[in-house]
């Protein structure tokens, strides 16, 4: 008998060429969606602080990036606006003449053939920060709310919006909303529901850039998953399903793979994750405290939602990624 190893692993790994030939996940642009975020004014391009390198855009330099990220093969943007000081009010949400309308319809008017996708949550408009209205007592009142945002998604489908993307976690929105686009003639605009949705500590970066942070009143643990909570993730995912989702969204993702694999092998529908801003900041900031090569860390990181199942990633890297692998 013997004492050599039956099978070295290693020999699979001796070679570069053997390591291409045996790579089992790849990242490709068309696995991106590019969040984005939008401001009043013209010729804006406003830096967000705990986003190094992430910048809020005026409508006129909004388009060019989405050109941009068009040219460089990435299928879909997800919009965000910076609502202005005075019309923080759930009204805002609903009038079509708002910044997200109108940075839809500039989009589509000059960037054919990408996807938009929009929040269909009201934190950008309540003056409290909250994805809802408040009840007396102080928590979200769900079922006003998801009144409201089946309106809001349909004057988002109105401006145009291919995919909208209820980010609340109100129960039963997925249903209203899917009701209420069919009934205004929106028969194809898709619903990305927000399923999976934790109350993470590392949504701090993307609060700052759509000005909530400062505004929001207590905490998200009201509607927002709790983090120590991964089997809830599933029967939240199928109610969505049910409900009508046409794709779902675990998020974050980076900390939480595990339910992105969960969700993959439990059902047959496409399952998106997001690398939120707080994810973003851990690589940016532990690249420029000198801990890692930032490209390598990034590279490994996106990689792993492919490993884990995902279909796409929402991530803020997405046009430098893209630009990358292309
Ligand atoms: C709110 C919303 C949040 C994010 C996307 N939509 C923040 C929150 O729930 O407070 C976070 C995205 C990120 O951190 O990158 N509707």
């Amino acid at each position: 008998m013997s004492h050599y190893p039956a099978l070295r692993m290693r020999r699979r790994r001796s070679a570069s060429w053997m390591r291409a030939m045996l790579t089992e996940h790849r990242l490709h642009p068309s696995d991106f969606i590019w969040p984005l975020f939008v401001c009043e004014g013209e010729g804006e391009e406003q830096p967000i602080s705990a986003l190094r390198g992430v910048h809020r855009y005026s409508i006129d330099r909004l388009v060019e990036k989405v050109r941009q990220a068009k040219e460089a093969g990435i299928p879909c943007i997800a919009l965000f606006p910076n609502t202005p000081e005075d019309k923080r009010h759930e009204e805002e949400a609903l009038d079509p003449d708002n910044l997200i309308c109108r940075a839809v319809r500039a989009v589509k008017d000059k960037v054919p053939d990408i996807g938009v996708m929009t929040d269909v949550a009201l934190d950008p408009y309540t003056p409290h920060g909250h994805d809802g209205v408040l009840a007396e007592d102080g928590s979200v009142d769900n079922d006003r709310t998801v009144e409201l945002l089946a309106r809001q998604a349909v004057v988002q489908a109105e401006a145009g919006a291919d995919i909208v993307a209820p980010s609340d976690m109100m129960d039963g929105r997925i249903g209203a909303i899917r009701d209420a686009l069919e009934e205004a003639g929106h028969p194809n605009v898709a619903i990305m529901a927000y399923s999976a949705k934790y109350a993470s500590s590392l949504y701090g970066p993307f609060r700052e850039a759509v000005g909530s942070s400062d505004r929001l009143k207590g905490d998200k643990k009201g509607y927002q998953m709790n983090p120590a909570n991964g089997g809830e993730a599933l029967a939240e995912v199928e109610l969505d399903m049910d409900e009508g989702a046409d794709f779902v969204m675990v998020k974050p993702g980076l900390l939480y793979l595990d339910v992105v694999a969960r969700t993959v092998d439990a059902f047959d529908i496409p399952v998106f994750a997001y690398m939120t801003s707080g994810e973003y900041a851990m690589i940016e900031e532990a690249a420029a405290a000198g801990a890692g090569d930032r490209d390598a860390m990034l590279m490994e990181a996106l990689t792993a939602f492919k490993r884990a199942g995902a279909t796409g990633i929402l991530s803020y890297h997405a046009l430098e990624m893209a630009r990358r692998l292309g």
